[in-house]
């Protein structure tokens, strides 16, 4: 018996996979090289954008003749985007060969749906979970190794759908996750441990007694062992000077920032619910680069976001020529059902969002190679 999973969107979603791998092979399955080989094919899934969720549609419409043709495979459909009742319904509804549909906080769960698949179809949907310390992770990405360290967001970003598929923002004990990174230090192979979470900066202020994310960085750092340590994503408006230090003091902690501004502008930043000025970025940024000379930056940008002039454009096209960023992602807004700003007036065409994003991604590559980063 094998098993498939495929993956979409970031990297919490590829740990996650992880974690169903390591179900799996606790239900006798093994790991299948191809997914018509599969007697459980899994897809795990992103709502981050409409593009994320059409390609699942297409992939998953493409396993109708896998099941003719073999009608005892087990089909599977979780993650971000069946965690939206909507769209758990409609996956149900289109493709009457799915066997399982889950959310996001059923995936600990995963055997008990697998097994109960004998008795029909199983769709359910929880509103909330624990972060699940009971199952662990089948770590399949070579030298590197991803440590969660809080799950959910509360900032409510209004073009964001993550709160509202992960759920509010709960982190996961400091002894649990000292204890993971040192066994994970323990196996030997593994050169880089990567922190996860939608605002690491926000760790630990729901825990009791509450514990920084820079005494988290610290004590990770104090683990003895041969290891780099990174983390993403870092939210501007919470990234504090004494993470900045802790990132400049540190030898085990890579110099490379993942810090998203998404806009350069202010009247969009506001709208955006991001909660910190362009003046307030770049005065990051400048204390980044005194604090920490050669620092890899790079970020996330969002073009076309409701009512966004041609000159608010330029604002954001204006930051990226200033910082001078090592990378950075370009996205055309995309309207997330549920969302604020898919409710706002004034969504700008896709013809401008395009050219925007082919303007900004071709000033990147100009700076790139001006500046001679990778
Ligand atoms: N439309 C386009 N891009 C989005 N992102 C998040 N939500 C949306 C959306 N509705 C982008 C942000 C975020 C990255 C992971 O995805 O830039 O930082
Ligand atoms: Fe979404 Fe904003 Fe939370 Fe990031 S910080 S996950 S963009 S709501």
């Amino acid at each position: 018996m094998k098993y498939f999973i495929v993956t979409y969107g970031c990297q919490m979603n590829v740990h996650e996979s992880e974690k169903l791998a390591a179900i799996c092979e606790r239900m006798g399955y093994s790991l299948a090289e191809k997914r018509e080989d599969a007697e459980l094919i899994i897809f795990n899934t992103c709502a981050i954008r409409e593009g994320a969720e059409d390609r699942v549609f297409g992939n998953v419409g493409a396993l109708k003749k896998l099941k003719k043709k073999k009608p005892n495979i087990i089909i599977a459909v979780c993650g971000c985007m069946t965690q939206k009742e909507t769209t758990a319904n409609h996956i149900m509804r289109t493709f009457p060969f799915v066997d399982i549909v889950i959310g996001t906080f059923n995936l600990p769960n995963f055997e008990y749906y697998v097994n109960a698949v004998k008795k029909g179809r199983q769709l359910e949907i929880l509103q909330e979970g624990d972060i699940d310390e009971t199952v662990p992770y089948k770590r399949t990405s070579g030298e590197n190794a991803w440590v969660n360290i809080m799950q959910g967001c509360n900032n409510f970003c209004t073009y964001c759908i993550v709160p509202y598929v992960r759920g509010r923002e709960k982190s996961r004990s400091e002894e649990n996750i000292l204890k993971e990174i040192r066994e994970v230090v323990a196996e030997g192979k593994y050169k880089k441990i990567t922190l996860l979470g939608q605002n690491v900066n926000s760790y630990g202020k729901d825990l009791v007694p509450a514990v920084s994310f820079a005494q988290l960085l610290r004590d990770i750092c104090a683990i003895p062992g041969d290891f780099k340590l990174w983390f993403m994503t870092s939210h501007p408006k919470d990234l504090t000077d004494d993470v900045i230090d802790v990132i400049a003091s540190e030898e085990k902690i890579l110099k490379d920032i993942h810090l998203p501004a998404q806009s350069g502008n202010n009247r969009i930043l506001n709208l955006m619910n991001r909660r910190y000025t362009r003046e307030k970025y770049l005065g990051i940024i400048k204390k980044i680069r005194e604090k920490i000379p050669n620092c890899r930056i790079t970020s996330d940008f969002i073009v076309g976001f409701p009512t966004e002039t041609e000159e608010e454009f330029q604002d954001t096209m204006s930051l990226v020529d200033e910082v001078k960023y090592d990378s950075i992602f370009a996205f055309m807004y995309s309207p997330r059902e549920g969302t604020v700003a898919s409710r706002m007036d004034g969504q700008v065409p896709q013809e401008i969002k395009q050219r925007r994003v082919n303007e900004l991604l071709a000033l990147e590559k100009k700076i790139q190679k001006q500046e001679g980063k990778k």
